[in-house]
Order: C-alpha cells, then structure tokens, then sequence
C-alpha cells in the first residue's frame, strides 16, 4: 500500500474505529452464516446479542485487529509484521471452519459499512480495495 493510500485508510478508518459493536452488526445482519459460525451466538436472535458483554467484547477483537494492521500499514519495513498476524488470522479460523468465502462476505460488509459512515469518494474506494485485496491475499495462504 502507497504512503499516499494508507493515510486515506487511515483516516476514514478513524472515523468509525469507535463503532466497534455497530460493526459488528452489521456484518451479522448483511451475512447470518458468519453469526452461525460463533459458538455464543449461532442460533440467537441478532437483536438480542446485539446489546451483549461478549457481543461488544467480540467486536473489539475484530475491529482492534483491523486498527493493528492498518496502523502498519504504509511502511514498507512493516511487511513482515503484516504478514505475519495477518497469516495467523488466517490459519486460526480456517481451524475453525471458517472460509474464504466468508472472509469475502465479511469485505462486502466492511466496504459496505464504510461507504456508508465516512467520507467517501474514488480515490478512499480505492484505497480500501487495494489495503482489502492485500490483507486477503496474505490470509488465504493459510486457509
Ligand atoms: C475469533 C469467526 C472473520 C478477527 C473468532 C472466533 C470465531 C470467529 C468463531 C472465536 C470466537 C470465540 O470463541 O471467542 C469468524 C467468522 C468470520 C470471521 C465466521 C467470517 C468472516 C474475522 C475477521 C477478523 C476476525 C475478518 C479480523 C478482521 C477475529 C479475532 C478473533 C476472532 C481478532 C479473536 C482472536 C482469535 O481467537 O483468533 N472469529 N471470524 N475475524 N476473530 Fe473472527
């Protein structure tokens, strides 16, 4: 990712990086079947996990994940550390039956969740697909 590219996701990401819960639902509403894959919540009504401890605590791990990497990103010397949590990620729910196919679902929603909630235009599109297609291709590896 470009210096340029990485300060676009910066900055639109610091825009909703506080909205981790709302996230969070939004996926689960857009794509059931990845809600199905969670132990605590599989087979619950959405609106009534939604206000949930393990609900919020859930939604921080994932959104504090993406904060990591994108934190990362930019630097060129940084690559390794990238790829490495980002491959971990990876393997570990691949082990849990999780597919690409939902780590794609889960990209339609994200995109579909900061498209709505930052400033949006070509250039914060683009730079999100690009940061999206670089995170997925280093976790598939390892699923
Ligand atoms: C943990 C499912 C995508 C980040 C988990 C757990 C499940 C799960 C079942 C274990 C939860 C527990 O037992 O406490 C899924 C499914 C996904 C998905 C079905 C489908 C797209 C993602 C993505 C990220 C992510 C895209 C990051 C951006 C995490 C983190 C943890 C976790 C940080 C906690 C650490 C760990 O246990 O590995 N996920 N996940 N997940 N997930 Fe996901």
């Amino acid at each position: 990712l470009s210096a340029d590219q990485a300060a676009l996701v910066k900055s639109s990401w610091k825009q909703v990086s506080h909205n981790e819960a709302d996230i969070l639902y939004a996926v689960f509403k857009a794509y059931p079947d990845i809600q199905a894959k969670f132990p605590q919540f599989a087979g619950k009504d959405l609106e009534s996990v939604k206000d949930t401890a393990a609900f919020a605590t859930h939604a921080t791990r994932i959104v504090s994940f993406l904060s990591e990497v994108i934190a990362l990103s930019g630097e060129a010397s940084n690559l390794g550390a990238i790829n490495n949590i980002v491959s971990k990620l990876g393997a570990d729910h691949n082990g849990r039956g999780v597919t690409k196919a939902q780590f794609g679902e889960f990209r339609t929603a994200l995109m579909a969740y900061l498209q709505a909630h930052v400033s949006w235009g070509e250039n914060v599109a683009a730079a999100w697909n690009h940061a999206l297609d670089n995170t997925m291709e280093i976790a598939f590896k390892s699923m």
